[in-house]
């Protein structure tokens, strides 16, 4: 039962929870009616202290597919965060006005502080360079629907994967999965944290590390693509140095495997060329909107919508 629970990193729920979310995700897709009115007279509140087109939005879609009703804002300026307010007290406050927060907030563990003073089930929409739970959610659910349950599979993640929080909760969540193959493409300045591989080498995930894409396309069954993120930099000179470290193209995607798919959390900046848009393997545009329909299983959950 996920009713009142928040959400705060992937491992805050089992495996069958999640399980249990991807087939109520599936069922909206098929019948768009199922739960359209379950969260009727319901609010959620959504504080963006950062940028976002598909977190934030697709949260909102959801509330409003299911008949509830979403306030909040998209930037802290608006709010009296400008003004010095701490967070703890925000969240108080909105917690009297929502039945759940979605937050994305620049300081890393700023959600799980947001869930010690919150009145109702916080959801985290990114926290710094941390986690993106919801983003998982969506990856494994695209996984599923393109692949079946993961497990098997070798995933290659590419790019920044020192500062992508996608990357950080994708990886953690993967290595609860059976036989889930690793491979960390980065330059070196980027690789994937300590605190993430000491999580696989002690949960026995079998990882390599390399900064050839080239070298190990051939083997990939997920290639998931990341944006090199400026906004996590302390300079722009190495931003700009790092930021076109790889770039798929149509021709690098000749060697990959014909049912390989393309993941990517977006948005993209220039490390997918457009005109691998065309390509059936590449379904990072489906995985946006698998992410509103495992939303909407979220929301419906925890609020104690869902059947
Ligand atoms: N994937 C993702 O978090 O996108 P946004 O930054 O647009 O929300």
């Amino acid at each position: 039962m996920l009713k009142g629970r928040h959400l705060i990193e992937p491992g805050n729920f089992s495996l069958e929870e999640l399980d249990g979310l991807f087939g109520l995700a599936e069922r909206i897709e098929e019948d768009p009616r199922y739960l359209r009115d379950s969260c009727r007279g319901r609010v959620l509140a959504a504080l963006f202290f950062e940028p976002s087109t598909r977190t934030r939005l697709s949260f909102e879609a959801a509330m409003l597919r299911l008949g509830g009703s979403c306030l909040g804002f998209a930037e802290p300026g608006s709010s009296s965060a400008a003004k010095g307010e701490s967070l703890a007290d925000t969240i108080k406050t909105v917690s009297c006005y929502a039945d759940a927060i979605v937050m994305r907030n620049p300081k890393e563990g700023a959600a799980l502080l947001a869930s010690r003073y919150s009145g109702v089930p916080v959801i985290n929409a990114g926290d710094g360079g941390h986690h993106h739970p919801t983003q998982t959610l969506t990856d494994l659910l695209t996984i599923r629907r393109m692949r079946g349950q993961p497990g098997n599979i070798t995933v290659g993640f590419c790019g920044d994967l020192r500062f992508g929080r996608t990357v950080h909760s994708l990886a953690k969540a993967l290595a609860r999965y059976p036989a889930v193959r690793m491979i960390f493409i980065s330059p070196p300045e980027l690789t994937v944290p300590e605190y993430i591989t000491g999580i696989l080498k002690k949960e026995g995930v079998d990882y390599v590390e390399t900064d050839r894409l080239e070298k190990v396309m051939s083997g990939l069954d997920v290639l998931y693509m990341t944006r090199v993120q400026r906004e996590r930099f302390f300079n722009e000179e190495d931003y700009i140095r790092l930021k076109d470290s790889y770039i798929l193209t149509a021709q690098k995607m000749e060697s990959a495997k014909p049912d390989m798919i393309v993941l990517h959390p977006l948005p993209r900046v220039n490390e997918i060329a457009v005109e691998v848009d065309s390509d059936p393997r590449a379904v990072y545009f489906k995985q946006t909107k698998y992410g509103m329909y495992v939303r909407m299983a979220l929301i419906a959950s925890i609020l104690g919508a869902a059947a």
